[in-house]
């Protein structure tokens, strides 16, 4: 079969070194690059921890570093600490020092113009796997107008229809950048939503978290450890049994599309200043009668998903 050719965002990030796990796995996939942004933490370290987890998964593609902070949102001062510490201050639930600095270097390029080569010289339509704010999308749509008929789909994991994580109605990735989420969300290529709705679903228990180590060698290992902390916010603060994998699924389904249950809506990003700025506003009985614009996944199979992991995990025993 021939392999779909990907690109990769990422705001590496726990749940996004879950997926690059995953891309490492995939033998239908053929990863271009892989561009970095704020989110999780600051750009200088998403970017080191993006190189330091391609090493050690063994992945070898560019990796260029792209926004420092949204389109009209002012900078992040991650010196400070931020609210809620999902990540840690690395970014890798303080022990990516544990892994070994990486020999594998950034690209002179700055991520779009990275992506606008990639995609421009590749013979089919590329995926774009976003898992992080879509800003460096967006600059790419905006810079590249010409590649947008390049681009196959768009998968992105954020939003929700229902709920948020960073407030009430708003989802880290499309809040970090509502105004990037909205030029990507408007545009025509085709995209799917893995919002939380269906993320939530797909957590990892403590027990299974140890299974990691026992399948996974130093990787595994290094994966469990790393999602301690995330796990125990996750089980004090949304009473979950265990740690969420966000960014896993969209990658899953881009190679096994059962992996989660995915429904066409129009959607609409609100942009007015406020509580509600960021929500992904989802018309699940279009009572605006607009047409549809953004497929939506609606449910996940966790079980399913975690296997993905597991295989992904025996190749590093
Ligand atoms: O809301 C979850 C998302 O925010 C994930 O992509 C996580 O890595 C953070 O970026
Ligand atoms: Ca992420």
């Amino acid at each position: 079969m021939a392999k779909i050719p990907v690109w990769m965002d990422v705001d590496t990030g726990l749940d996004d070194a879950l997926a690059l796990l995953l891309a490492s796995n995939c033998k239908d996939v053929d990863i271009l690059g892989i561009s970095t942004v704020f989110g999780n933490q600051s750009s200088d370290k998403t970017a080191y921890n993006t190189l330091k987890m391609c090493e050690f998964l063994g992945i070898s593609v560019p990796v260029a570093v792209g926004a420092r902070k949204g389109l009209l949102e002012p900078e992040i001062d991650y010196s400070k600490g931020l609210e809620m510490d999902v990540h840690g201050a690395d970014g890798l639930g303080n022990i990516g020092e544990r892994l070994p600095e990486p020999k594998l270097k950034l690209s002179d390029l700055t991520a779009v113009d990275l992506m606008a080569e990639k995609i421009s010289k590749c013979h089919k339509k590329v995926t774009i796997v976003a898992t992080a704010p879509l800003t460096n999308i967006a600059i790419f749509l905006l810079s590249y107008p010409e590649l947008a008929e390049k681009v196959e789909q768009i998968l992105f994991m954020g939003g929700a229809m229902y709920g948020g994580n960073i407030k009430p109605t708003v989802e880290a990735n499309i809040g970090h950048d509502p105004e990037a989420a909205a030029i990507v969300i408007n545009s025509p290529i085709p995209k799917v939503m893995f919002g939380l709705d269906a993320t939530m679903q797909c957590f990892i228990t403590d027990e299974e978290r140890n299974q990691m180590k026992e399948i996974g060698g130093n990787v595994g290992a290094f994966l469990c450890d790393s999602l301690d902390h995330y796990a125990m916010l996750y089980q004090t603060i949304a009473g979950l049994p265990g740690a969420v994998l966000h960014d896993s699924l969209p990658m899953a389904w881009l190679v096994d599309p059962t992996v989660a249950e995915v429904k066409e809506f129009p959607v609409e990003i609100e942009l007015t200043n406020g509580i509600t700025k960021g929500c992904t506003v989802t018309d699940v009985w279009n009572r605006e009668g607009k047409k549809t614009n953004v497929k939506v996944a609606i449910s996940a199979k966790r079980e399913q998903l975690l296997k993905m992991h597991f295989d992904a995990l025996t190749k590093f025993a």
